[in-house]
Order: C-alpha cells, then structure tokens, then sequence
C-alpha cells in the first residue's frame, strides 16, 4: 500500500478535504512543510487557521499575498491566508472594465453580501485564489486547505453553483425594467425568472431588489468569463497531477460523511488519493503482551495513594481501551470500502493542539508513514 508520501511526490497539487473541524488546516499546514523539506517550492493557500497556527506560518495579517515561511535548511514555504472579501475585490480590480465600474460595484450592498457571506463564496474564492496559484508556476506543490464547512463536499459543488448563479443567461432576468414590477409580478410574468429569483433569495437572504438590480447591471460584463474560469479550475481538481486527501476523524458520524464524500467524488471523477484518519485513540493494551485487569488494579494501587484514586484511574484507563477499540473497528470497516490504491495515514489525538511548526513536525512521521 502506497503512503501520503508517495502520494505527495507524485502530485503538484494537494488537496485536503473533510468535515468541519477534523484537522484539515493542521493536516495541509504538516503536509506542506514535509513538501518545503523535500526540496519543492511550495505553497499553502489556508483557511482561518487557529490564531497560534497563522502566527506560526508568519500570517499575523489577513491578505492574499503569499508570505514566506522560516523553515531553515533551504526549504522554500510559502503561506497564504485565504482573504474572502478580498478576495472577491481582487477579482473586481482585475476584471472591472473601468474605475467608475469599480467604484459602483464596491459600494453595492447586495456585493458587500455576496462577498462577505454568499453560501459557497469562500469555496469558490480558494479555487480562485488555486488558479492563480498554479498559472504562477512559481511553486512545484501547492496544498489547498478547505473552508470550514459542514459537508465536505461543499468545497466541490461551490464553484459550479457560483458559476452557474453568475451565468449570464441567469443575469440577463435581473436588467433594471423587470424590476419595477417587484418580485410577484415578475414571477407570474415568467415561472423561469420566478425559481431564477427564488434562488437568489434563498442563496442570500437579500431582497432588496435595487441594489441587485443595479449590482448585475454593472457586473454584466464583468462575468464573462466566468464559466470559463470555472470549467478550467474545475479541470484543475479533476487533473491527474492533483490528489484530493480526505481528512477524518474515527467518530461514527464523521466516518458517515466521509463515506459519502468517498462515494460522491467516484461520481465527480476525482479521485481520492489519500484518507487521513485524524486524532485516533491508540489501544495501549494491545501493545502489552498480556493484560489482565487485576493485574493492572494491583500495579496502580501500588503507586498510587488512596483505593479510592487507583479505582478512578483504573477506569478512566478501561473506558480509553474501550474507545481506543472501537476507534480501531470503525477505521477497519472504513478501509474495506477503499481500494489498494489509494493510501491511508494514522494520526493519534495528542494531548495539545497541533499549533506550532513543531507541533506539524510531530505529526508529520505519522502522516508519511507507510
Ligand atoms: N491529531 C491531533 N491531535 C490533537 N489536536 C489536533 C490534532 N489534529 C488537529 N488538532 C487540533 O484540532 C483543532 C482543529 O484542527 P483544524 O483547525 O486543523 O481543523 P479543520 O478541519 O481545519 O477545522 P475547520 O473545519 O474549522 O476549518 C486545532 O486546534 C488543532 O490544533
Ligand atoms: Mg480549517
């Protein structure tokens, strides 16, 4: 069976996918030093990392620059901290055909929206901020950590979903005479309009109709290429030199999603390369040679004072084996659904966050790990 390792040297992209809060943003910062120490050039485009972590990757300042990580020995490390709302004003900078379009579309409330809390704006913004990245051919691996979502597969549906939003067959039922009709009439007039508007409310909670009204009248244009930009990244991912990593943690739950999140890429095409199995409580007991509860009672009332304390110990011990076990179960019967090619990784729950370089250093060896 092939390791992470393997998988990292072999790719140019690295992708780490999975649940909200599972380890995704430790695993792509860890992922990315192991590439920096190999010699690549490397960069690692992350998402609202822990306060300590963006300190340690020197990102005190939210932005999208890239700045460069101390590493020593020669290694190159870049980090880059993914700047929603800037972001999507990059992207207006970048395409506004004039200042004044600019100006206009920068003071519209219904973009102040759109950019700060439009669902799947920030999955759309790090395949963004991913193209860019890559078309640089500045970096030999690039490892991309995933927005905090609930469903790990937010992060694949997004752009499509934004960019079918932004289509301009969609626009062109926004231009301004519609709208003095108000939103009743408009969805008599036309039931296409009517879901199209329907969308829109839902996807954003705006209603007020100026301002999209006028926000689409100064975009069109602007979003021309859009489904263009959109097809190309969304190559990127399907691409052979990029591996998608599933992070997971062993709770039931988690694995649940997981196992969806397997099923659905096998539908997209992608393929998943790696499975990380994130914060696993490891059965001390089955590195014993024997192990018997009594013998264990007598050792720990030996050394520790009081019957009352050794019990409490004792348990605490049993109930970890326990968990530890079934950690050990849900993982087995996880394994058996992936296939011989794709590699897996064992990572134990530490005692402290994983928030320092020193910190992704000691999770490292059990990432590589064959
Ligand atoms: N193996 C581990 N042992 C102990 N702590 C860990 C481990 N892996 C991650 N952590 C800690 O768990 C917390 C969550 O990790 P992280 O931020 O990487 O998750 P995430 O998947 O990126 O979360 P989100 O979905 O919110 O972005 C962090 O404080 C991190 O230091
Ligand atoms: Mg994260």
């Amino acid at each position: 069976m092939k390791s992470l390792a393997d998988v990292m040297a072999r790719h140019s992209v690295v992708v780490c996918a999975g649940s909200g809060g599972v380890g995704k943003t430790t695993t792509a910062a860890a992922i990315a030093v192991h590439g920096a120490q190999q010699g690549r050039r490397t960069c690692v485009l992350t998402i609202d990392p822990a306060r300590r972590l963006a300190d340690a990757l020197g990102l005190s300042m939210l932005g999208n620059e890239e700045s460069a990580v101390e590493l020593g020995g020669g290694a190159s490390l870049h980090a880059l901290m993914l700047d929603q709302k800037g972001a999507w004003d990059q992207l207006v900078e970048r395409y506004a055909p004039s200042a004044e379009v600019r100006e206009r579309i920068f003071h519209n409330r219904f973009y102040q929206h759109l950019s700060g809390s439009f669902a799947g704006s920030q999955e759309y913004m790090a395949v963004e901020q991913l193209a860019v990245l890559h078309s640089s051919g500045r970096y030999d691996l690039i490892v991309v950590d995933t927005p905090p979502t609930q469903h790990a597969l937010d992060f694949l549906d997004a752009p499509a979903r934004i960019a079918d939003f932004l289509d301009r067959r969609v626009m062109r039922w926004f231009v301004k005479p519609y709208f003095s009709a108000g939103w009743a009439t408009l969805r008599i007039v036309n039931r296409t309009a009517g879901t199209l508007l329907r969308r829109l409310e839902e996807a954003t909670g705006v209603s007020a109709l100026v301002d999209i009204s006028d926000f689409f009248t100064s975009m069109s244009g602007l979003f021309d290429g859009f489904g263009e930009r959109v097809k190309g990244v969304q190559n990127l991912l399907r691409s052979p030199d990029t591996a998608f990593v599933l992070v997971t943690t062993p709770e039931e739950q988690v694995l649940t999603e997981a196992e969806y999140f397997c099923a659905k890429v096998r539908e997209l095409s992608i393929s998943l390369r790696a499975v990380v199995f994130n914060r696993v409580h490891r059965e001390a007991v089955a590195q014993l040679r024997s192990f018997d509860e009594a013998w264990l009672r007598k050792l720990v009332t030996k050394s520790v004072r009081g019957a009352e304390r050794a019990e409490r110990l004792v348990q605490n011990f049993l109930r970890y084996e326990v968990e530890a076990r079934g950690d050990q179960l849900r993982i087995e019967s996880f394994r058996a659904q992936l296939t011989a090619r794709t590699a897996v990784a064992t990572v134990p729950n530490f005692e402290e966050d994983l928030h320092d370089l020193e910190g992704l250093r000691r999770m490292l060896p059990h990432l590589l790990a064959a």
